[in-house]
């Protein structure tokens, strides 16, 4: 075994963070912070893939994501935070990688047909898009980590990326980059207001970083049990929509409480999203309050800070790569 801690995760800031990503992502990424050697980049070049008509727009979303970030919990002291494009080393080794990518495995990733045939909104017939794996290996084989913790939905990427790298290494005659292990994030239990997946698209979420007064008219509306039409029909917390929430976020303590009265007729959905909303609240607050504390000028301190860490790691691989490649003239 090698002594290799090192962990390298990212997310495209396309806006704000909902809850969905805290209990899924973020509270991951905040235990590994405390035992894993980590890197965790805002990946603005892959908003590019999809943004590419409105690039302006991931400008806005950057400062925001490390906000959302930090305010909950991420510590700069204990994880690299950086940004990509900060990092132009990561242009020349995606020269570098696609020129060993053969384009059948990016014609035959799963998220690029998936993707092409469910936004038809967006023309994603481009170059980029199709590369979007290779942006991704590179992100990762640059920092030679030992695994990368994402979700079920970016997997074949991960496969895609050691192919990547098996293939340069063997191209090459090296060893220069380490086959990354996956490292599945549990998905999150909380599905959006509406019954479904929580997601922006959707517009069934709780952004982290919105107002309290506005979260409550949105509860009223939230799915519960749906076979409980009156407040005298029983209902039952394990199909309910709202108990996860109350698991994540209210005092275990309460929990019999709220499953017994339910089950037994003797509160409604009312009251139940009333103690739901006190337990958000205790959970938001301090979160507005860190955020709020993060200022503009704290963000760009700890991007400077991250990215001086990734561009020390990158520029180090990218030498070994121009010396294997013979581009060390
Ligand atoms: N593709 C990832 C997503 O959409 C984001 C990402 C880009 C990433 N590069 C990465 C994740 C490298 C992990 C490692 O969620």
């Amino acid at each position: 075994m090698s002594d290799n801690k090192r962990i390298l995760s990212g997310m495209r800031p396309t806006g704000p963070l909902h809850l969905g990503h805290y209990f899924g992502v973020i509270a991951n990424w905040l235990k590994l912070q405390e035992e894993y050697d980590c890197y965790f980049f805002v990946a603005d070049w892959h908003a590019l893939t999809s943004e590419y008509a409105n690039p302006t727009k991931i400008k806005d979303f950057v400062p925001g994501l490390v906000k959302d970030w930090v305010a909950s919990g991420l510590d700069p002291e204990k994880c690299v935070i950086f940004q990509q494009s900060m990092i132009k080393e990561h242009a020349e080794l995606h020269l570098m990688l696609s020129m060993t990518t053969p384009l059948g495995w990016l014609e035959r990733c799963p998220t690029y047909k998936e993707q092409k045939t469910e936004l038809v909104q967006k023309d994603l017939n481009t170059y980029g898009f199709l590369g979007y794996p290779v942006l991704m290996s590179t992100d990762i084989l640059m920092y030679k980590p030992c695994a990368v913790p994402v979700g079920k939905d970016q997997l074949p990427h991960l496969e895609l990326t050691r192919e990547i790298a098996r293939r340069f290494n063997h191209l090459n005659n090296t060893e220069i980059f380490p086959e990354p292990a996956d490292m599945l994030t549990e998905e999150s239990k909380l599905l959006g207001l509406d019954g479904r997946k929580m997601s922006k698209s959707y517009g069934n979420s709780i952004m982290l970083s919105e107002p309290i007064e506005d979260i409550m008219p949105k509860l009223r509306g939230m799915k519960t049990d749906e076979a409980r039409i009156r407040k005298t029909d029983p209902g039952d917390p394990k199909v309910c929509n709202l108990y996860p929430y109350h698991k994540l976020m209210t005092d275990p303590a309460k929990l019999p409480e709220i499953q017994e009265g339910c089950k037994n007729a003797t509160w409604g959905c009312v009251d139940c999203k009333k103690v739901l909303m006190e337990s958000m609240e205790a959970f938001l607050t301090p979160f507005h309050e860190r955020r709020n504390a993060c200022t503009d000028e704290r963000v760009q301190e700890i991007l400077e800070a991250g990215n001086a860490k990734a561009r020390a790691f990158a520029q180090k691989t990218m030498a070994e790569v121009r010396e294997i490649t013979g581009f060390n003239f």
